[in-house]
């Protein structure tokens, strides 16, 4: 990864014993370490209540970088040399009083390892906490910029519907100006997403073609082929909508949809995709039984595996009628996107692990060739891959070679494994590199933030109004719910059914 320029820092985790920094954050800092991004002067400090100190933290986190690094394979003499770096401190977190130990052990690390008073604040605990910490830093003066830059990234979830999300910002704003403050969605950090904007922007052959007269629908998908697994009593809570749609596919929507900044900058680019949230056509009732498709996973075999259902899940209500899949049709009413469909779905226990998004054409005006098979979804498709076989795939049509004029579809395709001696970076990593350098583009704003709350809250209120609203089964490791097909506008016309290939289809692909 090219080094940008970053000042000296210390990075200050609270929530470090817990899961998140064990397997994400803690890796990319050694992979950032690895690419030679760190600052010359870094240093962590891990802040938690459980009883760790210095050294065994260090082996902890080893143990951490070992697994789930990029650079897993690093000798032990650059684990150790990184590791110097991690320190931990516990305190009581949600107790202000313990916040004046911590205040003293950064002004400590300030000497010690030359950090500059510059600090990141990254808060990766229980979202109870997030407004707490902030108060409690502001106390001890920590969020006070005259001495070095003071930023905060705060993880998902931010806020569970619009009161909470506009709170929460209320309450970071009271102490902390809207530069300082970074709402993390690990979908910006990940390379392919960025590269819509280049595939977009960078590219005189797309933009013209990129808007209604010329597209017929957009289809944005993240399955995931796990359950669950250990977060049952989070998700109970949560359910596909707030866990993925009000962030993730949201994010992406944007986008796909946003017009072209002015210039690649934070500003320019938070600008447009905020007018993409506004543009979001408010859902009203009949949206809201016609347009969405709620489902849940049940029991069923894998492979010849049993797999259990949502309900049996640890930690889940066994009457829960929380949402493990989510597909709904929704439209931005600008310009551009008049009546386009964006059909956006995401869902646990599908058949396979793939996030993608699918621009469909609109057919050629004249139909002048016989097709040679009769498909559904035969028109021009352009799928920008996001995981995994990430790459972009062009779906278009070609003369069957011999006598006369048959047509069929052939795929023209590019995959990152194609570029040999290119390192891809996580997504922590690129988010964190970016928080030390100062550049918020790829983290959420405040105000985006509300409007997306905004646009998800009528699909809340109904379903806490109308507890009985359809919740369909479907069984693990299935596509989801059959009646998600009939969303899609268009005879014949269904979801495209992506296997872990990016060139291949069709729900029977993988075995
Ligand atoms: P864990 O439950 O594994 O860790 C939470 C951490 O918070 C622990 O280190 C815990 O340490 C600390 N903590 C401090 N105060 C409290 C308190 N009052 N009650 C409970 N814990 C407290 O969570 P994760 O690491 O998985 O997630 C952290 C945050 O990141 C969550 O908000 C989660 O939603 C979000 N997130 C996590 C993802 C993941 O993949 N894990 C993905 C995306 C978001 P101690 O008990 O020692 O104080
Ligand atoms: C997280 C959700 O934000 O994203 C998880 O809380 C989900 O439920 C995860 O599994 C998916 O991320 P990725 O990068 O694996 O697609």
């Amino acid at each position: 990864m090219k080094s940008k320029a970053t000042q000296d820092l210390a990075l200050i985790i609270f929530g470090a014993s817990g899961d998140l920094t064990y397997r994400k954050l803690i890796p990319a800092v050694f992979d950032l370490y690895k690419q030679e991004a760190l600052p010359s002067n870094f240093a962590v400090l891990g802040v938690a209540r459980s009883a760790f100190n210095d050294d065994s933290f260090r082996e902890k986190m080893k143990d951490g970088i070992r697994q789930f690094a990029t650079a897993k394979d690093a000798s032990d003499e650059e684990l150790n040399t990184f590791c110097q770096k991690l320190h931990y401190l516990s305190i009581n977190t949600d107790d202000g009083k313990e916040y004046s130990k911590l205040k003293d052990r950064l002004d400590g690390l300030d000497k010690e390892e030359n950090t500059a008073g510059n600090y990141i604040f990254y808060l990766s605990t229980p979202p109870s906490l997030y407004q707490l910490i902030p108060k409690f830093l502001a106390e001890q003066g920590l969020n006070n910029e005259d001495k070095g830059f003071r930023r905060i990234i705060i993880e998902k979830p931010f806020g569970t519907d619009l009161k909470s999300a506009i709170d929460l910002n209320a309450s970071l704003l009271e102490n902390y100006e809207e530069e300082q403050i970074y709402r993390i969605d690990h979908y910006l950090g990940k390379e392919t997403v960025q590269n819509m904007l280049v595939t977009r922007f960078a590219n005189g052959i797309y933009e013209p073609l990129w808007n209604r007269n010329y597209i017929q629908h957009v289809e944005i998908t993240a399955a995931e082929s796990i359950g669950v697994e250990n977060r049952g009593g989070y998700y109970d809570h949560s359910g596909a909508l707030r866990d993925m749609v009000q962030n993730h596919l949201l994010q992406i929507v944007a986008l796909v949809a946003m017009e072209p900044p002015m210039s690649i900058d934070s500003v320019s680019i938070r600008n447009e995709k905020l007018k993409v949230f506004q543009a979001l056509r408010p859902m009203s009732d009949e949206d809201l039984f016609k347009n969405i498709i709620r489902g849940q996973y049940t029991a069923s075999n894998i492979k010849g595996k049993y797999a259990k259902g949502y309900r049996e899940e640890k930690d889940v209500n066994p009457d829960s009628r929380t949402e493990t899949y989510l597909a709904m049709k929704l439209f931005i009413d600008n310009w551009r996107w008049g009546d386009v469909p964006f059909y956006i779905r995401t869902g646990k226990r599908l058949p396979t692990r793939v996030s993608e998004v699918v621009i469909h054409f609109k057919p050629a005006p004249q139909k002048l060739f016989p097709q040679s098979v009769d498909l559904n979804n035969d028109e021009n498709q352009l799928v920008l891959r996001i995981q995994p076989d990430e790459g972009i795939l062009l779906k278009t049509k070609m003369k069957v070679p011999g006598s006369g004029y048959q047509v069929k579809n052939v795929n023209m395709d590019f995959h990152y494994s194609q570029l040999t001696d290119t390192y891809l970076p996580e997504a922590y990593e690129r988010l964190l590199l970016d928080c030390m350098t100062g550049d918020s583009t790829l983290y959420i704003r405040g105000d985006a933030l509300e409007a997306t709350w905004k646009f998800v809250q009528p699909l809340i209120d109904f379903w806490d109004k109308n507890p009985d609203a359809p919740l369909h089964g479907y069984p693990a490791g299935s596509w989801g719910p059959n009646c998600a097909d009939d969303l899609i506008e268009g005879k014949g016309l269904t979801w495209r059914y992506p296997c872990k290939n990016l060139s291949d289809d069709g729900i029977y692909c993988e075995l």
